[in-house]
């Protein structure tokens, strides 16, 4: 597909920031979403500079009214043809050694899966009574093994993927796509708190535009490297402990945000 109306949350910064100027261009309309109200204009500006016209709504994903109202208000006023779930946060182990705790894992679990469902599930109906548009949910490669030291955030990238793919399966015959997105390190301010190897790591200019790829052939999915979601899918057919083993390889820290 060719989007021409499309939603991003998680647009202030980073791969939803880079997804927004590689598809900003005239006839295309771009509402981004996020709580950085001064970053968001910028992106804003960039995406109008190259001939896009922008709407932006500064809100918390997790605020699943307050966003239901606006997304069903841009789509009364310019049908969507493409969602894009973007918006995440990471915790994990620390620097200290100390555990994510309970806050950050509830934070992470609420932002990461239910602000995507948040933004997704109010317009579901829309879309399957036009029978056309597309949804796409950027998960991870860390939704294919629970990883030692981030377990809310593959928690929350697990059952993004599982959403997504029970998704594509029920909404795909009735002419709704959807896109599930498990990319490995890509450079961004998330991945930077990461202290460890950051094995085939990308700049977030490549991974968006796999992702544009992905979406303008109306994949079902997008894995990228394929190297590392390979493997680590891989992992989860060893026994337990010989996969618990490989996945010490994976080993990081993340630093205060
Ligand atoms: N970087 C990687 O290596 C990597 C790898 C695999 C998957 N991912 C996934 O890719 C996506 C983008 O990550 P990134 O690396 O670009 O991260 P980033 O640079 O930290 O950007 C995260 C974006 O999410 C927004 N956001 C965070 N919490 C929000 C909330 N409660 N409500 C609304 N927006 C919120 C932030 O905007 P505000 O602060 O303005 O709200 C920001 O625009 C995430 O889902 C992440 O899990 C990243």
């Amino acid at each position: 597909m060719t989007p021409k109306s499309i939603i991003i949350t998680g647009a202030s910064r980073g791969l939803g920031a880079e997804l927004a100027r590689q598809w900003a261009a005239p006839g295309v309309l771009l509402g981004l979403i996020g709580r950085d109200a001064q970053a968001l204009a910028e992106i804003a500006a960039a995406c109008e500079a190259q001939g896009a016209t922008t709407r932006i709504g500064v809100l918390d994903v997790r605020e699943a009214g307050a966003l239901a109202e606006l997304v069903l208000g841009w789509d009364d006023a310019a049908p969507l043809d493409l969602v894009v779930a973007n918006a995440g946060i990471t915790s994990g182990t620390r620097p200290d050694g100390g555990l994510e705790g309970h806050e950050a894992a509830t934070r992470v679990l609420a932002v990461n899966l239910q602000g995507a469902v948040n933004l997704v599930e109010p317009l579901l109906p829309r879309l399957l009574a036009r029978g056309a548009g597309r949804v796409a949910l950027v998960s991870s490669v860390a939704a294919f093994r629970g990883l030692a030291d981030s377990p809310a955030y593959c928690a929350s990238k697990a059952g993004l993927w599982a959403y997504g793919e029970s998704l594509r399966a029920a909404l795909g015959p009735r002419g709704v796509g959807v896109t599930n997105i498990a990319p490995g390190f890509f450079d961004s301010a998330m991945s930077r708190r990461f202290q460890g190897r950051h094995p085939f790591k990308l700049s977030t200019e490549a991974a968006a535009a796999r992702i544009l790829a992905a979406i303008a052939r109306d994949s079902g999915r997008c894995i990228f490297p394929r190297r590392m979601g390979f493997s680590l899918r891989l992992l989860e057919l060893l026994p337990a402990a010989l996969a618990d083993r490989a996945t010490r390889l994976f080993r990081f820290k993340v630093t205060e945000g």
